[in-house]
């Protein structure tokens, strides 16, 4: 009572005179609340450092060591300008992109291929003054062949089917993901090394190819969660350009190099287009014009209305039938015509296409089409159809961050096998071997602690679901017992583990879960009696 009349009067529990000059009951209070909260504050702060030193020492007594590294080491550390190290964390996400690559194309009946990414230079020695040629990690080996890091994965999927052509049944619908070297000016979304998800058809002739892989890019981006209101496609046709630009007097020899400067409006500006066109390609400013201004054409109507009879109907037709089938298919919201694409590469001759973000923010985000005549390059004796497109793990991963969809993949692993004392560690690792022989995944604790906490900061450090520990007592009795880490079916730590008959550890997942299902429908049952 005193303390509390006290404290009333230092509190100002009193009313005050409320004169001039005097404090106001409600400011002391908001004065009190204050301090009250600051005080808690730094209570809590200092409870949180403690609880960290703890966590630290704890770390040190468990042998967690961590790498010291002087401050001029005697070597770069850093990859080489452009290239990317893979640490397990980035390894991860990257694996997870690479399993929704693969999945789609999976889904859609492709196979899986490789090769190695030395390539002779002969493959990609095209006349058409495309970027990519000169971007190669191109070196003479010691044979004295002139090889390159592969710049892209066309030309060799092209002799691959070339390799063996006596025993490919056509048509060929094949995926790969390989890792593609350009020397680039390295920028968001453009490194010197990316992974480029493919898939090609061989062998077909009509726009349902082409249909095919636009929906499997669709579905991709679906599966991860981007929508047609973040990113477009845009679709244009080479015959049909080509027809335009013929009508304008630009020969079939001369398109491809014109072909590569116009790719370039979306970089340099129309403008720089233009200029180049008249001063690289020797073109009348006129008809340099012409196709700047028919570049500008949003839809295929507009484009046959501006180019009239120049233009070849049987393009206009399987453009016309590919956003048919693509609204036939759902994913026609995908889909723009537009015809300033026509693509860096010289060998596309119909139908192409390239990804990008509808903000405007990011570079292409995949792109292909068809080349119909590659194949004849490199030895084919008749036309063989083909198309495909190639689509980079680098600004797919930026639209990914700029929409907060990247998803997080912590470190995991179903056990971790713990021996009770270096004594047990023999018993330990037989268990751990009889846990992998039924599948599972087990990691074993290579040092045993001598605090158990520490064996529960290890176990949560890589994610383990379970702890199964090795100790003298149970082993006698031909037992490990197992105790899980997220068991969110109880609450009871007893119920939380369970000893495991060594004869079972085969088959140790299943017996957990069936533990887990008991447990958790008696507890459902309990809840069910009691409310
Ligand atoms: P591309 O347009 O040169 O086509 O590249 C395709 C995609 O690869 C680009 O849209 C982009 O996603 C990615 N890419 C290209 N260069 C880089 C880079 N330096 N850094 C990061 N990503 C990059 C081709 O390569 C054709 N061979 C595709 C194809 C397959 N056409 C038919 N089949």
């Amino acid at each position: 009572m005193a303390d509390d009349a006290s404290a009333r009067a230092r509190d100002g529990g009193e009313e005050d005179g409320g004169g001039a000059g005097t404090t106001t009951k409600s400011d002391k209070l908001v004065k009190r609340e204050a301090e009250k909260a600051a005080k808690k504050a730094a209570k809590e702060a200092a409870k949180e450092a403690k609880a960290k030193a703890a966590a630290q020492r704890s770390r040190n007594a468990g042998g967690v060591v961590t790498v010291q590294c002087s401050t001029t080491p005697p070597v770069e550390l850093d990859a080489c300008s452009g290239t990317r190290d893979w640490y397990p964390e980035e390894f991860r996400l990257q694996r997870w992109l690479y399993e929704k690559f693969r999945e789609t194309a999976k889904s859609t009946g492709f196979e899986e291929y490789d090769a190695p990414v030395l390539e002779r230079q002969e493959l990609y020695k095209r006349k058409a003054g495309e970027e990519i040629t000169q971007q190669m990690y191109a070196f003479v080996d010691q044979d004295g062949v002139d090889v390159t890091l592969r710049p892209e994965m066309t030309p060799t999927l092209a002799r691959m089917v070339l390799g063996r052509a006596a025993s490919m049944m056509l048509p060929l619908k094949w995926f790969s993901i390989p890792q593609c070297w350009r020397f680039e000016t390295t920028q968001r979304g453009r490194k010197r090394e990316h992974y480029q998800w493919n898939m090609d058809i061989i062998g077909c002739k009509s726009v349902n190819a082409e249909v095919e892989l636009l929906f499997a890019v669709c579905a991709f981006f679906k599966s991860i969660g981007i929508t047609s209101a973040d990113v477009g496609i845009k679709v244009n046709s080479r015959k049909v350009m080509a027809s335009v630009l013929d009508s304008y007097g630009i020969t079939d020899e001369k398109f491809a190099p014109v072909c590569v400067v116009m790719d370039k409006l979306d970089k340099i500006g129309a403008d720089a287009v233009k200029e180049e066109l008249e001063l690289t390609q020797g073109l009348p400013a006129e008809t340099a014009n012409k196709i700047v201004d028919c570049l500008a054409c949003k839809s295929v109507d507009e484009l046959q209305a501006l180019c009239g009879d120049g233009v070849d109907q049987s393009g206009i037709d399987e453009l016309k039938r590919l956003f048919e089938l693509a609204e036939d298919y759902g994913y026609g919201d995908w889909l723009i015509f537009d015809a300033s694409v026509v693509r860096g590469l010289a060998y596309y001759t119909g139908i192409v296409f390239e990804g990008f973000d509808r903000a405007g923010e990011l570079r292409a985000i995949c792109g292909g089409g068809r080349y119909d005549k590659l194949l004849s390059l490199y030895g084919a004796v008749t036309e063989v159809p083909a198309c495909g497109f190639g689509f980079g793990d680098c600004v797919i991963v930026e639209l990914l961050k700029d929409k907060g969809l990247l998803p997080n993949i912590p470190k995991s692993v179903e056990f971790v096998v713990a021996a009770f004392n270096e004594s047990m560690q023999g018993k330990a690792m037989k268990t751990a071997s009889l846990i992998r022989a039924g599948g599972a995944e087990v990691d074993m604790l290579l040092e045993p602690k001598k605090k158990v906490a520490n064996t529960f900061d290890y176990a949560n450090r890589v994610g383990a679901r379970y702890i199964v520990f090795v100790a003298p007592q149970e082993w006698e009795n031909d037992m490990v017992r197992i105790k899980d880490l997220r068991a969110d079916y109880t609450d009871k730590d007893e119920e939380k583990q369970i000893d495991v008959k060594i004869s079972d550890l085969g088959r140790a997942l299943e017996v957990l879960r069936a533990h887990e299902a008991s447990v958790g429908a008696a507890n459902k049952m309990g809840s069910m009696t009691v409310s």
